[in-house]
């Protein structure tokens, strides 16, 4: 049915066996995930009020969690709920040279005059069209005003501090924007955590894992002396860099920032699997919904762009992998990942269905919280895993080697978020040394 529909918006012929050979864009459009699939899928999520509700629903893995049932309680619902909401173009400035400058001069944000409307409101008309504009979305979208982050930029040791960093000329992650208000302030975009700076070079869609976002926010209340409870702030010094809590609850959930590569083949969203990835449009929902309740649901974006932004995810792609490893030792390590792993890790990104929390064994509560919980957690892409350190959802082991190795059980276990104990996913945990570097370096070549 999805491909017939597809054909039928290409304005092909709608029954493959009759279709000409020559058109071959409505061809390639039947191939579900290709770019032209993606394309002409896309028509569906912009344009059917009813598909768009029906897409949510369908998105959803465990409708009882915070997260979902306020979706489906406000999404898609016409004139009422999120459809109602004024759609918002801002105008932006990337933060550069003058923007910082000017905070580190007099505090004050300034909006120069050149900034423009984001989005000309023209829709795209190809993929690499769409994924254009995503990528100026990802880039400088304000998800929301951030006072913290205009602060740590006017304080450069600081700004270094927490992972604020300037590449060619510009910060990537934030922006200076003109708010509903009219003032002119400083926003964070999805390039804040999802774009590391490695050597100079930013690298799109891998976790910034040296952001550390509860500090900037703590350095910032420090600062200004407003308030926030003891406890907040101690679970804010306890986030550390690579981790942040997304929900808009009381800051109670830091997780791991994840790699965005391979999107596409991925059937669940998040490491909780919150969302059933079957259709783009389930990432379109999560990027509209995510980008309207940051900014605490007073506006909605343009849906052209939440749709830019999916088609730029799915066109991201990782830099090459380290590799290097003896051939030998990949291939034996790929018969121990196949005997050991596979099972979960199953699909050709590494990931697999959706695990109970309990079979796995790690810590649980991402997992069973109210908020985004589903019971489960979805086994970890494992596309350029060998760079993804720490690991977990929780970011609570240092290293490969540490993940498959029993130190990690014993209580004064060293990790990155302390000392202590890291239980659960026991595989892999008795290998021998020379069988475990095999596996690794299998890992090292994904
Ligand atoms: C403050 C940091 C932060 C910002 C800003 C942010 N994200 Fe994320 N993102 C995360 C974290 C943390 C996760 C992991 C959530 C989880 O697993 O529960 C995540 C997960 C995701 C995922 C799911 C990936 C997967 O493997 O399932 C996508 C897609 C994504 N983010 C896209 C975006 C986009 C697009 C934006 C901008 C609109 C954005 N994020 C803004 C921190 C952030
Ligand atoms: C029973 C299912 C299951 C088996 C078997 C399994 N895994 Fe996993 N794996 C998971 C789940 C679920 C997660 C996510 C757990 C979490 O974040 O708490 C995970 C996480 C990981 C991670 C962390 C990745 C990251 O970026 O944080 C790696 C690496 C990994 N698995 C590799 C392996 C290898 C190698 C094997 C075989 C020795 C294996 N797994 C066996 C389900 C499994």
């Amino acid at each position: 049915m999805k491909r017939l529909l597809a054909a039928l918006l290409l304005g092909g012929c709608g029954n493959p066996a009759e279709a000409p050979p020559h058109v071959e864009p409505a061809m390639r459009a039947s191939e579900p995930w290709s770019d032209a699939w993606i394309l002409a899928e896309g028509q569906r999520y912009l344009d059917d009020d009813d598909f768009r509700r029906s897409a949510l629903e369908a998105s959803i893995t465990e409708p009882t969690n915070v997260y979902s049932a306020t979706r489906l309680s406000a999404y898609g619902l016409g004139s009422r709920g999120w459809d109602g909401l004024p759609e918002w173009t801002p105008r932006v400035h990337a933060v550069d040279a003058s923007v910082v400058d000017g905070l580190r001069a007099s505090r004050e944000v300034r909006l120069p005059d050149q900034a423009a409307p984001l989005w000309n409101g023209v829709r795209p008309t190809s993929f690499e069209g769409w994924a254009a504009l995503g990528r100026r979305v990802f880039f400088e979208y304000p998800l929301r005003p951030e006072p913290q982050a205009a602060h740590a930029l006017a304080r450069p040791s600081l700004a270094q501090e927490v992972g604020l960093v300037e590449v060619a000329g510009v910060w990537p992650g934030v922006v200076a924007f003109e708010d509903i208000d009219g003032a002119a302030k400083v926003g964070i975009t999805c390039a804040l955590c999802h774009v590391s700076v490695e050597r100079g070079a930013a690298i799109e869609g891998r976790a910034r894992r040296s952001l550390d976002y509860g500090r900037m926010r703590l350095a910032w209340h420090e600062q200004t002396g407003a308030p926030v409870s003891a406890e907040l702030a101690d679970r804010m010094r306890s986030w550390g860099p690579g981790r942040a809590d997304i929900t808009a609850d009381d800051d109670e959930d830091p997780v791991a920032i994840v790699d965005l590569w391979g999107l596409r083949e991925l059937r669940h969203l998040t490491q909780a699997a919150t969302l059933t990835h079957g259709h783009p449009a389930a990432l379109a929902i999560r990027q509209e919904t995510q980008i309207l309740h940051a900014n605490r649901e007073r506006t909605r974006p343009p849906r052209e762009l939440a749709w830019a932004l999916a088609v730029y995810l799915y066109a991201l792609t990782p830099p090459p992998a380290r590799g290097g490893g003896d051939a030998r030792a990949i291939e034996r390590g790929a018969n121990v990942f196949a005997d050991a792993c596979a099972s979960c890790h199953a699909d050709p990104s590494g990931a697999g269905a959706p695990v109970a929390a309990k079979r796995v064994g790690t810590d649980a509560n991402l997992a069973t919280g109210a908020a985004r919980g589903t019971g489960m957690y979805r086994p970890a892409p494992l596309i350029r895993v060998a760079d993804a350190a720490p690991y977990l959802h929780d970011g609570s082991v240092g290293s490969l080697v540490a993940l498959f190795g029993r130190e990690r059980f014993r209580d004064d276990y060293r990790g990155p978020r302390g000392v202590g104990a890291v239980k659960g996913h026991a595989y892999g945990v008795d290998l021998s040394a020379d069988t475990r570097d095999d596996l690794i370096a299998f890992l090292r070549a994904r």
